[in-house]
């Protein structure tokens, strides 16, 4: 059931992003094809899935939020073009292709990465269409903004950068790990929950909760980049290594992050349990906890 769940949210998530993706015969053919060659190269969807899932959570329909759900998908994808740059991670290898800036350039990759920010937010802008989603519309914008701004994702990556070669630090790395994956994620949640109308309390519910989620997300990760194969990851295993990243087995050990991870995501199942008897999002959570990729 956990995976035919999973299946099915990537499903529509995919065929939505196929359809609000500028096509490549529009102008700048380019750019077009380079976003749509970043975005549709696969990716586990787990941003939209939250953002579907929080809605649905909160007592919405996810059927109504599934193209505002790939405005995040569109944010997270320039993200990863943007990590894969020469001048940040320089990673060939993305999603199982070569990256965007092997294939179309530096430029390209840069203007393409931009050019999806910018196209995820006028999704977030846009739909649901319609006067009643107006203000859910207008905060899930707001709260998006302030998790992949300065203070959130992008502060995160100049933390990720600026810690690489200094010595292992604990704290540097929690605050590292929520600026740089965390606060987004929980912010896919907790749009998806505003858009139902959901009271504050719930969403600050699904914020601490989401945080959580993504803090085992990213110690995965870490865990991945170490005991993982390029194939698999779709991505060049053992890279943070190489690049003296400040991760969790950099500062733990290989032991202590698996037991890290268990603990984590044992607490959120339990969590999850409570906020979803439906059992989906207990789904995602050990989905988190057993991803090989
Ligand atoms: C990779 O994100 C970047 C991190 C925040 C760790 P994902 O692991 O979600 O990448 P895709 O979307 O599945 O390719
Ligand atoms: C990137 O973290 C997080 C982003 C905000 C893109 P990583 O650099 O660890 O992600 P991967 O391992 O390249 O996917
Ligand atoms: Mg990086
Ligand atoms: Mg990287
Ligand atoms: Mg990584």
């Amino acid at each position: 059931m956990l995976e035919d769940f999973l299946a099915e949210e990537r499903r529509k998530v995919e065929q939505a992003l196929e359809a609000v993706l500028p096509p490549e015969h529009l102008w700048p053919q380019e750019l077009h094809r380079a976003m749509r060659y970043a975005v549709l190269a696969g990716g586990k969807r787990l941003r939209p899935i939250l953002f579907r899932w929080g809605h649905a959570l909160a007592g919405g329909n996810p059927e109504e939020v599934t193209f505002a759900a790939c405005g995040v998908e569109l944010i997270h994808t320039y993200s990863l073009v943007h990590d894969d740059l020469p001048a940040m991670d320089n990673d060939t290898l993305r999603r199982g292709k070569p990256t965007v800036h092997v294939v179309f350039g530096e430029a390209l990759a840069i203007l393409a990465g931009d050019a999806l920010l910018t196209e995820g937010f006028r999704l977030l802008a846009t739909y649901p269409q319609g006067e009643r989603w107006a203000a859910g519309r207008g905060e899930v914008c707001r709260l998006l903004a302030e998790a992949v701004g300065s203070r959130g994702m992008v502060g995160g990556q100049v933390e990720d950068l600026q810690a690489m070669g200094k010595e292992p630090d604990p704290q540097r790395l929690q605050r590292l790990h929520l600026a740089k994956t965390a606060q987004f994620l929980a912010a896919c949640l907790v749009a998806g929950a505003v858009l139902a109308g959901a009271p504050a309390e719930t969403c600050n519910k699904l914020h601490r909760f989401g945080l959580q989620l993504g803090l085992a997300f990213q110690i995965a990760d870490d865990l991945l980049d170490v005991t993982g194969c390029t194939e698999e990851l779709g991505k060049t295993a053992g890279k943070d290594q190489i690049q003296d990243k400040l991760t969790y087995p950099k500062v733990y050990g290989l032991a202590a992050s698996w037991q890290a991870l268990q603990d984590l995501t044992g607490g959120l199942m339990v969590e999850a349990g409570e906020l979803d008897p439906t059992g989906k999002l207990q789904a995602l959570v050990e989905f988190v906890g057993r991803r090989r990729a």
